[in-house]
């Protein structure tokens, strides 16, 4: 799947390429899901090549998340071998073809062991949203104890940041939609704040003085950041949309990166049900752009992935 002219749903195409072959390294996956993220739809949108992110080229590949089947391993490879089942992070946007596809070359360094617990399809929601709520949690640099506060909680980020954050013993507020109070609840959130224009009252009157970080996965910036103590840390996700540190804050933008160390041990919270992964639907590769489509449209609860 690849978008050559920026724009709606219907600037993306599928395409035959020749099948990528893995250099050292390097590992070819039979893809059996990929989940669409907010990212692809800036990727077609051509909003990440607008702000640099991307290198303009006549096409640029789709998806990030990879759950498939390792099928032919180049020299040096010493973790994985023909026929184990993995997932992994396509995280260089410029490669074709990217997670969208039926095959997907990544580096070793790239994989984890697919959980054994999760159908292909649920596997493909865990890489990028859990390592970035894992190193997001990292940055906050919050001690047991301490306070948190998670915007778009109910949001997949968010969502694996709220689980994260009580296994470490943080105290969480969530931030959501008043219809996902009890789903942020029941992923181990200490106190629930509806979206709101304001929320350093709400904040504050649970914790005077303000949290000791935020993790922004609402992308919300300055309206969270009053909520934060002075001299605590803010985590964005989205540069452009990151407030500016005040008050003797912290900001930092947190970017994502293939981490096969990292996502194993991710995998091994789901396997031990510790991590929630949701699947809002399966879609069969050939209707990608009505996928996207559903997914810009908003609404949904977990993640639309594509089935080669
Ligand atoms: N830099 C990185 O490393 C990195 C990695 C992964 C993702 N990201 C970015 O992080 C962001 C979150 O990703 P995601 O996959 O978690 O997105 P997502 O699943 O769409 O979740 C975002 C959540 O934020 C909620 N929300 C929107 N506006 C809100 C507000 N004003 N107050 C409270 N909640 C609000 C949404 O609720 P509704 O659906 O009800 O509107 C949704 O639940 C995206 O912008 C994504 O591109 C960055």
């Amino acid at each position: 799947l690849v978008v050559g002219e920026f724009g709606g749903p219907s600037a993306l195409e599928l395409i035959e390429v020749p099948m990528p072959q893995p250099g050292p390294g390097q590992v070819r996956v039979a893809v059996k899901a990929s989940s669409i993220n907010p990212i692809d739809l800036s990727t077609r949108s051509g909003a990440l090549a607008a702000a640099g992110l991307v290198p303009r080229a006549p096409i640029t590949a789709l998806g990030w998340d990879v759950a498939g089947s390792v099928e032919a391993i180049g020299s040096t490879v010493s973790r994985f071998e023909v026929g184990q089942s993995v997932v992994g992070l396509r995280d260089l946007i410029s490669a074709v073809p990217g997670a969208h596809a039926t095959h997907v070359v990544l580096d070793e360094s790239a994989l984890a062991p697919a959980p054994r617990s999760a159908t292909w399809a649920e596997a493909a929601t865990l890489p990028l949203n859990a390592l970035t709520a894992a190193r997001s949690l990292d940055h906050a640099e919050v001690e047991a104890g301490g306070w948190l506060l998670v915007t778009g909680a109910a949001g997949a980020v968010g969502g694996f940041a709220v689980e994260l954050a009580a296994q470490r013993g943080l105290r969480t507020i969530a931030v959501a939609s008043a219809e996902d109070e009890e789903f942020v609840l029941g992923l181990g959130a200490d106190e629930f704040v509806p979206r709101a224009e304001l929320l350093a009252q709400p904040v504050r009157e649970i914790v005077p003085g303000g949290v000791g970080a935020v993790i922004d996965a609402a992308s919300i910036g300055i309206v969270a950041h009053e909520a934060l103590r002075g001299g605590g840390r803010f985590i964005s996700l989205v540069r452009p949309l990151a407030p500016p540190p005040i008050r003797g804050t912290t900001v930092v933008v947190q970017e994502v990166f293939a981490d096969g160390e990292r996502l194993g041990e991710l995998v091994r919270l789901v396997e031990a049900g510790r991590l929630t992964l949701r699947v809002a639907d399966e879609v069969p590769l050939s209707q990608a752009s009505r996928a996207y489509e559903r997914v810009a449209e908003g609404g949904l609860r977990g993640r639309l992935v594509l089935v080669p």
